[in-house]
């Protein structure tokens, strides 16, 4: 934290007027506290104060600067954002190239780089690699003098690029000054201009409310923030920049590897990724790859794959170019996740709980390692927002093991007889009308689980889901037959299921059919918590079920619970609790639960809680590695105590505890202004002293 008597500003030293030797001093001071904080939190990903208290010498700086003009440096904080749109990007030429760069997509291509590499350095030993990420960004181009940021042009075709100096100004993850007393004469650090997903997804929000167009993926969002003629709009668009190459350098010992090149990076403040390495021949070079496939999806930025790069940089010379790309380097591209395919169609699904959802039936398409020939439209007014038509050539993206989804259609492409999605005014499986109640997103299927068979299945499969009953063996498929067969229509009768019955269906054989009816033997002993859970009530996802048994104790406490007493849970609002009510008002799901009873269902049941716990209806967020509890110790302290613990940061968050190496959660809970706590702090809390 700050000392509060290293403040002091124009309106708060009145009286006392400061030697003007002072006020240029403290104008220095805030520049690099300001300096150091930014550095902290874009490049270290550290951060180290408050946005609020950044924003506040943020503020005293400028209004120093705006009394004495004489203070401003061109490194100051305050001289990101300014400059005067431009009519167009004045030509820059690279004084070196700006190349591209080979890809490899087989463990094969791979193979043969690194055999490649070996003979043109006629060795038989191992060759050093430094591994790192492909980023989905830009290339750039950044010029410091004198270790000052004078230029910053985008790649072009390599040869010739754009001056985006002022817009590049702006992104705080750059810095306008280089660390150290000793600066190169000339540097030019290259390296790659980025969104991350979370700023991306927020840009998208912003640019929806507004009205404007959405973009497709974060990097055409970077590359639309990063060409913008006005550089007030980039400094609105959280850019970020990872730095992976160097151009001229003038003044300065070249570093002898590529990895030290990027620690010399680190120690002149400019941002390099965390996600490197250097490993040894083909088989180090695999390794790396598949660790980062691994944690792709968990990287808070996009990747198309990794770069791997002969590491010794007099290697590298001597390796040379073929055409315009180097012999010593190559990226290793995972499959595409974005393709292209036209929509043959537009169908509904059903959902568990009626939910209409449109799906776009696909020409086959091959993205991300998969053929895919359904995607989500997500909801009508998705279709309609994203303007999706039958006909439509469209970009599919299928990232991980999120499913398929359209991303946007092509203009150009639209044939002139597309047509429309209209939803359908009656659920196509059971025949009952389709309603679109006025505040909601979905339409739904009237019909309920005793009318339509596709509520039925989706509700047996969430029943018997792992989370829920835990049934093993009744899949997807065996679900369909006895549902379609009218061998079953609640899960009740599940319970009723004989080996003749089961051994019966297609696909299955009398072991099969056994190790289905061992499984509903075992499901029977089970927790309230599950059981709440498994009977899939609308808005009462599995945290929500936990509280709701923990409170209540018992079934019966529970559907015998007010609405003001249902208000009472943790994790309960009014939505979940007018849902209960309505749960709970329908005969059929009393008596579906009593005939559960009846199979033989059970579970311990304990008395309501009564004295209220230090942190009941309390919700925490923990980050970073605390100093003393591992993760799952303080959060069985928490919710011991009658608090929760949850995975991401929201407006109900009580408190974010963090430790060191807190990221992107302790961004967002200062963003919104969540109380962020220490352990010490927690243990004090839950102890009742906070
Ligand atoms: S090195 C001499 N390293 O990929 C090699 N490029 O096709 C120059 N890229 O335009 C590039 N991550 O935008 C290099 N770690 C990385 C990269 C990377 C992304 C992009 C860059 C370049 C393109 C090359």
């Amino acid at each position: 934290m700050m000392e509060p008597d290293l403040f002091f500003s124009p309106a708060q030293s009145a009286g006392t007027q400061p030697d003007p030797a002072d006020w240029r001093a403290r104008a220095a001071w805030l520049r690099t506290e300001l300096n150091r904080h930014g550095h902290a939190y874009y490049v270290l990903d550290n951060p180290t104060i408050p946005d609020a208290e950044y924003d506040k010498l943020f503020r005293e700086l400028q209004s120093l600067e705006n009394t004495h003009p004489e203070l401003i440096a061109p490194d100051s904080p305050t001289q990101r954002v300014g400059g005067a749109p431009l009519a167009q990007f004045a030509q820059v030429s690279h004084s070196v190239p700006m190349l591209s760069i080979n890809n490899g997509f087989a463990e094969a291509d791979i193979v043969a780089f690194d055999r490649r590499v070996r003979e043109a350095l006629k060795t038989g030993d191992e060759v050093e690699y430094a591994t790192e990420l492909k980023f989905d960004g830009l290339a750039i181009n950044l010029r410091y003098e004198n270790g000052v940021l004078v230029q910053a042009a985008t790649r072009g075709d390599g040869a010739t690029g754009e001056n985006v100096t002022a817009n590049i100004r702006t992104v705080r993850a750059i810095p306008l000054r280089l660390h150290g007393s000793h600066p190169p004469k000339v540097l030019d650090v290259r390296g790659e201009v980025l969104m991350f997903k979370s700023d991306f997804a927020k840009l998208n929000a912003r640019q929806r409310d507004a009205g404007q167009k959405e973009f497709a993926n974060p990097r055409n969002a970077a590359a639309g923030s990063l060409r913008q003629l006005d550089p007030r709009i980039t400094a609105h668009r959280a850019l970020r920049f990872f730095a992976y190459g160097i151009g001229l350098l003038e003044g300065a010992e070249m570093p002898l590897s590529h990895s030290g090149l990027l620690d010399w990076y680190v120690k002149l403040g400019v941002p390099v990724c965390n996600e490197k390495a250097v490993v040894n021949g083909a088989p180090g070079l695999l390794e790396f790859f598949h660790g980062i496939a691994e944690k792709r999806d968990k990287l808070p930025y996009e990747i198309d794959g990794v770069v791997y790069k002969v590491n010794r940089l007099d290697e590298q010379q001597k390796l040379g170019f073929v055409s315009r790309a180097p012999r010593f380097a190559l990226a290793h591209k995972f499959p595409a996740e974005e393709a292209t395919t036209v929509v043959q169609d537009i169908g509904i699904q059903v959902g568990r709980t009626g939910a209409i959802t449109p799906v776009a039936r696909l020409a086959p398409v091959f993205v991300g390692g998969v053929t895919v020939t359904n995607a989500t439209l997500h909801n009508e007014d998705e279709v309609r927002r994203k303007d999706i038509q039958i006909g439509d050539t469209v970009i599919v993206r299928r990232a991980g093991d999120v499913i398929p989804e359209v991303v946007s259609f092509v203009p150009e492409m639209r044939p002139s007889g597309a047509r429309q999605f209209v939803m359908p005014a009656v659920c196509p499986i059971c025949g009952s009308p389709i309603v679109r109640l006025e505040e909601e997103a979905v339409a739904r299927c009237s019909g309920g689980w005793v009318k339509c068979a596709a509520q039925r299945k989706g509700g047996l499969l969430h029943f018997v889901s792992r989370r829920a009953m835990d049934i093993e063996g009744l899949g997807d498929q065996l679900v369909e037959q006895l549902v379609d067969k009218h061998i079953i229509s609640t899960a009740a009768d599940l319970y009723k299921l004989g080996l003749t019955s089961l051994a019966a269906l297609d696909r299955m054989a009398d072991k099969s059919a056994q190790n289905v009816l061992n499984a509903l033997e075992k499901s029977k002993s089970t927790t309230l918590q599950r059981f709440i859970y498994a009977l899939g009530i609308r808005h009462v996802g599995e945290s929500t079920a936990k509280e709701l048994a923990r409170h209540f104790g018992n079934l019966d406490a529970l559907l015998h619970a007010s609405e003001e007493q249902l208000l009472d849970v943790a994790d309960v609002g009014p939505v979940v609790a007018r849902s209960i009510m309505m749960f709970v008002a329908n005969p059929l799901n009393l008596e579906l639960i009593e005939q559960l009873r009846a199979a033989g269902i059970t579970w311990s049941e304990g008395t309501p809680e009564s004295k209220p716990k230090s942190l009941q209806g309390k919700t925490f967020v923990l980050t970073g590695t605390l100093p003393d509890l591992s993760r799952d110790a303080a959060a069985e302290m928490i919710e011991a105590a009658g608090g929760k613990v949850a995975g991401s940061v929201s407006k109900k968050t009580s408190y974010v505890v963090a430790g060191e190496d807190a990221g992107s959660k302790l961004a967002k809970a200062r963003e919104l202004g969540v109380p962020i706590i220490d352990e010490a702090e927690l243990l004090a809390i839950i102890a009742g002293q906070g």
